[in-house]
């Protein structure tokens, strides 16, 4: 490596040159225009719904990519969830929130019809999973939610706004059943596997499943064994999930999974989750699971996914980094087959990317706060943005990840057709307030093929810190804004491709090859 000295505000440390590729190699993923959607912790989904703040930042995504996130609605209390015509939208109980859980989730919530019909509010094009509980193992619960989402999809407003129910999902992380009471401590997969399949023709019979679009996703499991003993998708197939009646309506397995966890109060460091190597080892661990799911002809997902378990950890999962996180491992995902990455939201979960509605007590400790905060996005939506404007609009867009044999530069490159468009570099060394000073990496492209692009336009994700939770801007607009839709003037840099550019410890850049921008 060379030391060069370059013209820039930032000492360049190093340079790289970065062989990127005209043509989508046959492996390359399509890329779905949802690739980034939400996992919605349905304690609280009237208040998401009810707020026209998150409606915006789900449109911001549309405007880029003609389709808004997909969302599924459930998690863990979803198995908490009971049935009643006497109730219009919830009921539900919380706990004293805490310094380590500021905001807890309800230990029992009660819904009605009207719960479901507030799907009507979603954007136009809207797909959906819905979870209906399996932990209690009430199948009159079960078939009356799934009839009453059922009813909600199959209403005028939705039919006319093609807001869609893509899965049911029948309970959530039923590996983790014989932790949290639900089924003694001999619970199995197989276990598993017979009340699946008795409560899921239960809910098909009621709704008439094999007439709708509407398929089962499964599994939703908290961890994966990867082997036919304990609980993974090998072992559900082995035992005959998809062979019973409403096992052939199976489309999707669901995996859940979490950097680490926050559930007795020590997250771990945001360098760490930044970190372009744990990123990898964190999604590596699924191949084998994509590998037999893909085999039996069904998705793969991520279901529920964020940095760190039991809401965030603080200072980690609200900051500046977890963006630079939260891209590079959506991004990543795509390349092990996983088509989609939902990430988990709850009210005032630290780790969210944004908060809906007014908050009064702190995300990171539970003190009261002096005046409410208002609805904000956090750094985290800044992935889903930059995600949505590397994958673009157009039907089937290919991406692949660069090879940079660099531990803190990652790349992927975009393809529309089988042309070259666009690509995005992360640097993810993090950069404290603390840290010393700031520097630079130099890139430079080579481009083979014939008449290579001699221009690109550059768009930075600024960033003060990694550790900052806000003033980020991307093109030096910023979506802090009180609506949650993007102001500011767009910044560009148009520059020679042969001249290369500099990117900053904890800078996002997305660098456009075609004429014009986006
Ligand atoms: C469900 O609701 C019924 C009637 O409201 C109540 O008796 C029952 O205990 C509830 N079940 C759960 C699991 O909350
Ligand atoms: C099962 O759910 C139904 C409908 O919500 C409720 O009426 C009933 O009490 C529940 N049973 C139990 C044992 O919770
Ligand atoms: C849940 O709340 C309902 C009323 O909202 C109550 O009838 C039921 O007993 C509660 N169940 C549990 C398990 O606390
Ligand atoms: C669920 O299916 C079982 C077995 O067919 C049946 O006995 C039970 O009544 C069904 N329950 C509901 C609520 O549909
Ligand atoms: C996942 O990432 C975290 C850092 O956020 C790391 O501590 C952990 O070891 C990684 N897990 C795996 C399986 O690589
Ligand atoms: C930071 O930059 C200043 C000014 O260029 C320099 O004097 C100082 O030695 C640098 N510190 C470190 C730790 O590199």
């Amino acid at each position: 490596m060379k030391l060069i000295v370059w013209i820039t505000v930032l000492p360049v440390v190093f340079a790289l040159t970065i062989t990127i590729p005209r043509a989508p190699d046959e492996n390359a993923p399509f890329v779905s225009k949802s690739l980034i959607s939400f996992s919605i912790e349905q304690d609280r989904w009237p208040d998401w719904a009810g707020s026209s703040f998150f409606l915006n930042t789900l449109e911001n995504i549309r405007g880029i990519t003609g389709a808004p996130p997909d969302i599924r609605i459930g998690a863990n209390s979803e198995d908490k969830t009971n049935f009643s015509f006497d109730v219009k939208y919830a009921e539900a109980l919380f706990p004293a929130p805490s310094a380590t859980v500021p905001y807890p989730e309800a230990t029992n919530i009660t819904v009605g019809n009207g719960f479901y019909q507030l799907i009507q509010r979603m954007p136009r094009g809207t797909h959906v999973t819905w979870g209906v509980p399996l932990g209690p193992l009430n199948a009159t619960a079960a078939v009356l939610e799934a009839k009453a989402i059922m009813n909600a999809f199959n209403s005028p407003v939705c039919k006319a706004a093609g807001i869609t129910l893509d899965y049911l999902e029948i309970g959530n992380e039923a590996d983790l059943y014989k932790n949290n009471g639900f089924r003694p401590s001999s619970y199995s997969s197989s276990q598993y596997v017979q009340e699946w399949t008795a409560l899921a023709t239960n809910v098909s019979n009621a709704v008439k499943l094999s007439k709708t679009g509407t398929k089962f996703l499964v599994g939703s499991f908290a961890g994966s064994s990867s082997k036919t003993t304990g609980f993974s998708p090998q072992a559900i197939y082995s035992e005959g999930v998809l062979e019973s009646e409403p096992g052939s309506l199976i489309a999707a397995f669901s995996e859940h999974h979490y950097s680490g966890s926050f559930c007795a109060g020590n997250g771990g460091l945001l360098s760490d989750l930044m970190t372009k190597s744990t990123i990898r080892t964190n999604i590596t661990i699924y191949t084998t699971d994509v590998e037999a799911t893909h085999a039996r002809g069904l998705d793969y997902i991520l279901g529920e996914t964020n940095s760190y378990a039991c809401h965030g950890a603080p200072g980690v999962s609200n900051t500046a980094g977890a963006a630079l996180w939260g891209l590079d491992y959506a991004l990543f995902s795509t390349q092990i087959g996983i088509s989609q990455v939902f990430f988990h939201v709850g009210i005032g979960f630290k780790y969210n990317l944004i908060q809906p509605i007014s908050l009064t007590r702190s995300i990171l400790d539970g003190s009261p706060l002096p005046s409410p905060s208002p609805p904000h996005v956090q750094p985290l939506y800044y992935a889903n943005v930059i995600a949505a404007e590397l994958r673009g609009s157009q039907a089937k867009v290919q991406i692949s990840e660069i090879s940079i044999d660099h531990p803190q530069i990652a790349g992927y490159v975009a393809f529309e057709g089988s042309k070259l468009v666009r690509a995005v570099f992360i640097n993810s060394k993090a950069f404290f307030a603390e840290s010393a000073n700031r520097t630079s990496v130099h890139l430079d492209f080579a481009l083979d093929g014939p008449s290579p692009p001699r221009t690109m336009t550059i768009k930075r994700l600024a960033i003060g810190h990694a550790d900052d939770v806000s003033g980020l801007t991307w093109g030096g607009q910023t979506y802090e804004t009180e609506n949650g839709k993007v102001r500011g003037k767009l910044s560009l840099e148009v520059q020679h491709v042969a001249d290369g550019v500099d990117i900053a410890e904890t800078e996002v850049i997305l660098v456009n090859f075609a004429r014009g921008y986006l």
